[in-house]
């Protein structure tokens, strides 16, 4: 079974006060719910869920590191990007959803005034609000002076806009369904609580669009995986909101025939407690991290009745090394040997293929704005 770290005693309480809430919810809705509103549940509940709560997640200390949090060189490319973008407006913003502790802002901004090239705005659109207080602090600690440009939002702005719309690791916490084909019919993953424990209980959906979607995959009987439903929509409100520019999505995922490979055929829901990762949603509530693979394909699928054109897909380690990851390593001092030395470890973990390298793929996206992207300058064979 599962040998993870016991959480801290306040820390089952806590988890303990969720699970009260998400039963409420099963009892209210007749015995079940569908997988994605217990994933909802468990990760943004106000004040209870995952991302809502004041537990600290990233880095180190907390229950995963994201790429940002690794080293400031991630962030700096990724600002070589903006600036080949935001250099076409007279007064261009950067709207980032899902910020986490904030340092990739940080070391964005940073980047970004020493380039000469700050934009008008940072927007940070957080639906937790205890991150955005996090957020808050992380800049008052490591750049004040910044913090007139940075503005926290808890939904996208009406107004449109004009520039970059960066989200790291953002699509895979967005709740998705999980389904397993069968002879007849498409079931759909729902949860049930009993004897003091969460359960799944595989149900036909009801779900027209799930059922659709699923049998249009064409998988094997007894084939388990998810679906992201929410997504679609999600890069609507995205094409909705910006009038010229570049969106650009860091996440781990693959293509759709890779995603729904034969032998992929237990679906890619991953959960992070504590730097373990496992692959039960059902525990530790509210404790832990839980997340879904990106289906590349389907985010590209999501532009076509938009105006937003699939401009890059790239793995991470292309990305990165086309907006000249190599060079800026190459640009630090040294002498400090050990400091060195730490750095270039760093820059491994960002691109070799047996780390995020590979795994981690970039897809940029773009608006009114016909410009050979810099991150996809070096691809010649990411396919989607
Ligand atoms: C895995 S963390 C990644 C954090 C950060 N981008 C990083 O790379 O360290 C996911 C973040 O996305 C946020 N999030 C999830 N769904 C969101 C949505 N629909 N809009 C904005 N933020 C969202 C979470 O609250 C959290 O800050």
């Amino acid at each position: 079974m599962h040998s993870l770290p016991p959480p801290h005693p306040d820390a089952i309480l806590h988890s303990q006060r969720l699970t009260t809430t998400i039963i409420t919810a099963i009892e209210q809705a007749g015995g079940i719910i569908p997988f994605d509103e217990f994933m909802q549940r468990a990760l943004y509940t106000p004040g209870l869920g995952y991302y809502s709560a004041g537990m600290q997640k990233f880095g180190t200390a907390g229950d995963f590191v994201t790429a940002p949090e690794i080293t400031p060189l991630f962030a700096q490319c990724i600002a070589r990007q903006c600036q080949q973008v935001l250099t076409n407006f007279e007064s261009g913003v950067i709207l980032e959803f899902g910020a986490g502790s904030g340092i990739m802002a940080v070391d964005i901004l940073k980047t970004l005034e020493e380039l000469d090239c700050l934009p008008a705005h940072y927007f940070i659109l957080e639906v937790s609000s205890d991150l955005q207080q996090q957020q808050k602090a992380m800049f008052q600690a490591q750049a004040p002076q910044f913090l007139p440009l940075v503005e926290w939002l808890s939904r996208l702005p009406t107004e449109p806009l004009q520039g970059v719309i960066l989200a790291n690791e953002v699509m895979d916490s967005i709740p998705v369904q999980r389904f397993t084909v069968q002879a007849d019919d498409i079931a759909e993953s729902y949860i049930t609580y009993k004897d003091n424990s969460f359960h799944w209980q595989e149900q036909v959906t009801p779900n027209e669009i799930l059922q659709q979607a699923v049998t249009d995959l064409e998988l094997p009987v007894g084939y388990v995986s998810e679906i992201n439903l929410a997504l679609p929509a999600w890069i609507q409100s995205i094409a909705d909101i910006l009038e010229t520019g570049m969106v650009l999505l860091i996440d781990y995922g693959f293509p759709s025939k890779e995603f729904y490979h034969p032998q992929r055929n237990q679906g890619t829901l991953m959960c992070h407690y504590r730097h373990h990762s496992h692959i039960d949603p059902l525990i530790l509530v509210g404790l832990q991290d839980i997340t879904a693979h990106i289906n590349f394909t389907a985010v590209a699928e999501a532009t076509v009745n938009t105006n937003l054109h699939v401009a890059g897909y790239t793995t991470q380690a292309n990305f990165l090394l086309a907006c000249g990851l190599a060079d800026i390593l190459f640009s630090l001092n040294p002498d400090d040997k050990q400091k060195y030395l730490k750095q270039a470890q760093q820059v491994k973990t960002l691109i070799l293929p047996s780390e995020m390298g590979e795994l981690f793929k970039v897809m940029g996206l773009t608006k009114n704005l016909d410009i050979p992207l810099l991150g996809f300058s070096k691809d010649e064979r990411t396919r989607l």
